[in-house]
């Protein structure tokens, strides 16, 4: 069996540049983008600049706009913040754990005639390092830091960028659709974007 090759980047910034190189190409090699997400070992210093936390809920702190090609992003998760189920617009989404643990539970697309709850499919919790892959044809997602102790650090790569998802109720499935925002870009905090929502992701 043919064995991709992983590259390990040794720096967050190392990462950003090998993700560049990927993404130019139109063809998105799921696997190779895990497994080089996943072969970065997480290192606070590299990323504390980008990691700014909201009291209230959990935010996105944008790093690389990838040429258009993707949105790689911070996403800070205080204490018993978490998402709501939400899909991601035709995209690919990789999610990687800095530091912490998230919980992520999957959903079935709502059924449209029955009106119910949503069903499950299944549940897990990240480990530090590891990298989550998500995409509408698997289902919906719910990410949640259910600690009351710790506060947990991700990284997100979504490709093609968008700007809006939708969000699901669990108990009837209704749908609802949320602009995304950033908390901060590049270290900066961004105060000028209206917070009208930052559901997702
Ligand atoms: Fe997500």
């Amino acid at each position: 069996m043919e064995q991709t090759e992983v590259m390990k980047p040794h720096t967050l910034d190392d990462l950003v540049k090998v993700l560049n190189q990927i993404f130019a190409s139109d063809y998105v090699n799921v696997e190779e983008v895990q497994n080089i997400m996943e072969a970065y070992e997480s290192k606070p210093q590299e990323w504390a600049k980008f990691a700014k936390f909201d009291q209230f809920r959990y935010t996105r702190n944008l790093v690389d706009v990838g040429n258009g090609k993707y949105n790689l992003m911070i996403l800070c998760w205080g204490e018993g913040h978490g998402s709501s189920i939400h899909d991601h617009t035709d995209s690919h989404c990789f999610m990687k754990m800095l530091q912490g643990h998230l919980k992520e539970t999957l959903y079935e697309w709502p059924d449209h005639k029955s009106h119910g709850e949503m069903a499950q499919k299944s549940q897990r919790i990240l480990q530090e390092n590891q990298c989550a892959y998500i995409s509408d044809s698997l289902g919906l997602h719910r990410v949640e830091n259910v600690s009351h102790t710790e506060s947990a650090v991700s990284l997100h790569l979504y490709s093609p960028p968008f700007q809006q998802c939708n969000t699901f109720d669990q108990r009837t499935g209704h749908k609802n659709t949320v602009k995304l925002t950033f908390w901060s870009k590049f270290g900066e905090r961004t105060p000028f974007e209206t917070t009208v929502s930052q559901e997702n992701n």
